[in-house]
């Protein structure tokens, strides 16, 4: 079931390129984009300013660390354009965030930024082992979300046949992987289990599709899934990153003959690591934030942005002159902290798909009972699970989070096709606490 084999080769020259060569064309295009955000774009001119920097200071790729970050709030606080770096005339494309806890983020492209787009998820689908001629599924959402688009436009540049199947009408979905015979599927992590339900609902073993790859992004996924996907599917998983500030999906990619970690795309977003708490840059291997400068973005050119996205930054391997960033585990916006100790809900995915008897859906319920805020796993028995193992499985869940976490828990296990399913990124956390109470509070 494995795909083309993929040892050796490379999809264009930036993945030839040595260490040397990539760090001299990342100061190059650096300075360039300093340059074009500082001139084009008054917030950066001012926030530059203030810092007392300009582009020209930075002679190093170590000077970036002398710039101010850019957070999400700067990005709201142009809305809708105040971002672009060029007349209105010249973006070809906008895309947005959500906007459910505030204004959205716009984000705009010019043809050519459209087209590096293109190129960095061809590469990154080459690098998950997609070839011209495969047919690739795509059931991430289309629309201002820049999961289906992004997907698309790479897809088709790879010289691969698209299905834009969007997310939803989950049974249709089925159907049209059959018909179809798709070799390659983009699709959440979380849609994907959706999808694998519904393949036994209609008494389709999912092991006999045509798949061989499955591209899984935009949310959090953690090695175990990874494991209960590629069994369940026969296929093999990687991971694609990305997020729509900086480009959309396409910003990294785990290369399937390691499966390691995701390689950036150095040549065109510039990773740092930093201390969450106190800004400043960590060496590689040390865990912090990830931030991203964008390096050939014309439209929104995006300085030091901070993610939010909590990993570390790793050498090369597959592709040795790109790093790698590891499997992210967790957003500090999802990070729980309950009674003192910090919880991410990847942590609790890995103890959940590891007890038997129970399915890889899970929730996490928080409540408070007077001023102590409680967490209730709400994790759904597999449809073959015996009582006893459904017993047993609570006791295991809340002690695996107990010995692992350092915290205790409620565990419900509730029946099988209970809790709500995913069609896009699947929202973990139901905070029931008091309003205004927590990080979480809506
Ligand atoms: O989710 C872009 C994307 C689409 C990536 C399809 C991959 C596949 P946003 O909606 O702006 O863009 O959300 C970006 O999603 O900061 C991460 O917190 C999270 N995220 C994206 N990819 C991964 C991943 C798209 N592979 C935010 N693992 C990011 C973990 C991910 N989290």
């Amino acid at each position: 079931m494995a795909p083309a084999a993929t040892g050796g080769e490379r999809f264009d020259e930036a993945e030839r390129l040595s260490g040397d060569a990539l760090r001299e064309l990342q100061l190059t295009r650096l300075r360039e984009s300093l340059q074009h955000a500082y001139d084009n774009v008054p917030c950066y001119r001012e926030s530059f300013d203030k810092a007392g920097v300009r582009p020209e200071d930075c002679r190093s790729l170590g000077d970036l660390a002398a710039f101010p970050f850019t957070v999400k709030d700067d990005l709201r606080a142009q809305y809708p354009f105040g971002m672009f770096a060029v007349p209105k005339s010249e973006v070809r494309r906008l895309h947005a965030s959500s906007g459910t806890t505030g204004l959205p983020t716009v984000v705009g492209y010019t043809e050519r930024d459209l087209s590096t787009w293109a190129d960095v998820v061809a590469r990154s689908i080459h690098a998950a082992g997609g070839r011209p001629g495969h047919t690739v599924h795509i059931a991430y959402g289309y629309g201002l979300f820049t999961g289906g688009l992004g997907a698309h436009y790479g897809a088709e540049r790879l010289g691969c046949t698209v299905v834009p199947a969007s997310g939803g009408m989950t049974s249709r979905q089925v159907r049209i992987i059959q018909d179809f015979r798709p070799e390659i599927i983009m699709v959440t992590p979380s849609y994907m289990l959706t999808l694998l339900d519904e393949f036994e609902r209609q008494g389709i073993d999912p092991r006999t599709t045509s798949l061989k790859v499955g591209i899984f992004g935009a949310e959090p996924w953690t090695e175990e899934m990874r494991r209960e996907i590629e069994e369940r599917f026969a296929i093999d998983a990687v991971d694609i990153y990305g997020l729509s500030e900086v480009m959309g999906p396409g910003v990294a990619q785990e290369c399937v003959e390691t499966k390691d970690g995701l390689h950036i795309w150095e040549d065109h977003f510039y990773p740092e690591v930093v201390d969450p708490i106190t800004g400043e840059v960590l060496p590689d291997g040390e865990h912090g934030e990830l931030v991203f400068t964008s390096l050939t973005k014309e439209a929104m050119p995006i300085v030091r942005y901070r993610t939010r996205d909590l990993t570390r930054l790793l050498p090369g391997t597959a592709r040795p002159a790109f790093r790698r960033m590891e499997k992210i585990t967790g957003r500090s916006d999802d990070m729980i902290i309950l009674r003192g100790v910090n919880l991410f809900p990847a942590q609790i995915e890995e103890i959940v798909l590891r007890t038997p008897g129970v399915a890889p859906h899970f929730q996490l319920r928080l409540t408070r009972e007077g001023r102590m805020d409680q967490l209730t796993v709400r994790a759904e028995a597999r449809p073959d699970a015996t009582t006893e193992e459904r017993t047993a499985a609570v006791g295991r869940i809340a002690r695996g989070v107990k010995d692992g976490i350092g915290v205790s828990v409620a565990v419900e296990i509730v029946d099988p096709e209970t809790l709500e399913r995913s069609v896009g990124k699947i929202k973990r956390i139901v905070d029931a606490r008091p309003r205004d109470t927590g990080p979480h509070a809506p």
